[in-house]
């Protein structure tokens, strides 16, 4: 039997059925019986905004899969290139697909002399690296005029690949000039994290090469932050997207997205939060300072999650091979005591406030040597794969522009006041 529900007008007593498929109603069925009668959902917490195949997430039961391989599975056995084919392909790649992809994307990964020479370092010296990457990204439309084609989907791969393979080099191209370090160029004999961590590092010898178990740790990080369906960030790359500007105008909209502390900018928030904290002793009177109402936990609570996030517990291992080579961060004591407090603490239990991704993810990249600015960047490097993958999935749909409806709440009709008069 297919399940349902039925709505009353109950100005007219007219009512509807609409079939529930795939656990959603149809608006557009809603609006023949109520034309002009809108959903009123700030925030949009109770819309499904798109039909999709890329990501699922099950915040109940704290479940995330990548075109049906569970999160876990990717972590242990994949790579972050492997993973951002799985995600714009929908399968994984052979062997053979695999090389020319990995070949693809480092081939791609220089970028044009005139975006790091004349517009990257036209910056102001203290720049902020996720305001430069935003800006670069949204410049690099104006290098590739053939990314307005983007109904030709040769057109299309190449800028996709383009943008995954660029974005390691702009990000690290942004954090040497706020550090007044030469840009290095791409080491194209090295994988992926190897190049960006050789970017970011390498002084004056020849070849820079990068510790194995930290290049792997970022790996696996970038597969976790790869994707995450419908987030702040993806849905800003759907909305531009669906005006159809080109992959870069979308990707940058996406990086401004991911700026903001309750976005990609949360785990630069939680090491702020734990380094004000400063020692495991203050960490209950801080506890009580929330509960109060005075700030938020950072790193704690999701919009989907309401159970531990599959990602924090996958990072939470990383963490600890990281400090067997870093050295213990030494505000990890510090989070996990007030991780302990909170999830013994009734008020975090009755909201169902867990750790999410960033709890952890800052310790790690403090540990690596990343500044505090660069999170977000990080973060916007790998969810690049994610938010194309959702930009061609929107422009294979045949989707409508985005374009929300609302509920005026102003002043009524009013005659204009000379200023003289008011
Ligand atoms: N600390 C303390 N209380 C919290 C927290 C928190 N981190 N998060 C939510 N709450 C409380 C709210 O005060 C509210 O309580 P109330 O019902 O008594 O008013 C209740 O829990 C529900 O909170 P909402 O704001 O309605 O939850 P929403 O789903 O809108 O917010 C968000 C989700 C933005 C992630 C929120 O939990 C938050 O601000 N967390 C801290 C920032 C953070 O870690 N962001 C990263 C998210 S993951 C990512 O983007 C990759």
């Amino acid at each position: 039997m297919t399940e349902s529900i039925t709505i009353t007008d109950n100005r007219t007593g007219n009512q509807l059925e609409i079939p529930i498929a795939h656990g959603g109603v149809s608006a557009a069925e809603w609006q023949k019986l109520l034309p002009g009668i809108w959903f009123y959902d700030p925030g949009l917490t109770t819309t499904a905004v798109c039909e999709s195949t890329i990501t699922f997430v099950d915040g109940e039961n704290g479940v995330l899969r990548y075109r049906g391989y569970p999160i876990e599975e990717l972590a242990e056995h994949s790579s972050y290139l492997e993973v951002a084919y799985l995600l714009l392909h929908g399968e994984l790649p052979d062997a053979e697909q695999f090389d020319k992809w990995r070949h693809e994307v480092t081939m791609h990964t220089y970028i044009h002399e005139n975006v790091r020479k004349r517009f990257l370092e036209g910056f102001h010296y203290d720049a902020h690296p996720m305001g430069m990457l935003v800006s670069a990204v949204a410049a690099l439309s104006t290098f590739y005029l053939d990314a307005k084609d983007i109904f030709d989907l040769d057109l299309r791969a190449k800028q996709i690949t383009r943008l995954i393979a660029k974005m390691p080099t702009l990000a690290a191209a942004a954090h040497r000039f706020s550090v007044g370090m030469p840009f290095v160029y791409p080491d194209n004999s090295l994988d992926f994290c190897a190049n960006f961590l050789s970017m970011m590092w390498k002084v004056a010898e020849p070849r820079f090469d990068a510790n194995p178990t930290l290049a792997r740790a970022l790996d696996i990080l970038f597969i976790l932050h790869a994707d995450h369906e419908q987030n702040c960030s993806t849905t800003a790359m759907r909305v531009v997207g669906s005006s159809h500007a080109d992959p870069y105008s979308c990707c940058a909209a996406a990086c401004a997205a991911l700026y903001g502390p309750r976005h990609g900018g949360a785990n630069e928030e939680v090491i702020r939060m734990l380094t004000e904290i400063g020692s495991m002793d203050n960490v209950p009177a801080f506890v009580e300072e929330v509960k109060q109402g005075h700030g938020r936990l950072q790193g704690f609570g999701h919009r989907v999650y309401k159970n531990y996030d599959p990602r924090a517990k996958i990072i939470k291992r990383t963490a600890d091979e990281v400090f067997a080579i870093t050295g213990k961060n030494p505000l990890l004591d510090i989070a996990l005591k007030l991780e302990d407090i909170a999830l013994n603490d009734e008020y975090f239990t009755s909201r169902r406030l867990y750790p999410n991704v960033d709890f952890y993810s800052g310790l790690i990249y403090q540990a690596m040597g990343f500044p505090l600015e660069m999170f977000p960047v990080l973060f916007a490097i790998p969810r690049t794969s994610g938010w194309l993958a959702h930009w061609q999935e929107l422009l294979d749909q045949d989707s409508k522009i985005v374009r929300p409806r609302q509920l005026f709440v102003g002043a009524e009709p009013r005659a204009y006041v000379p200023i003289d008069e008011r």
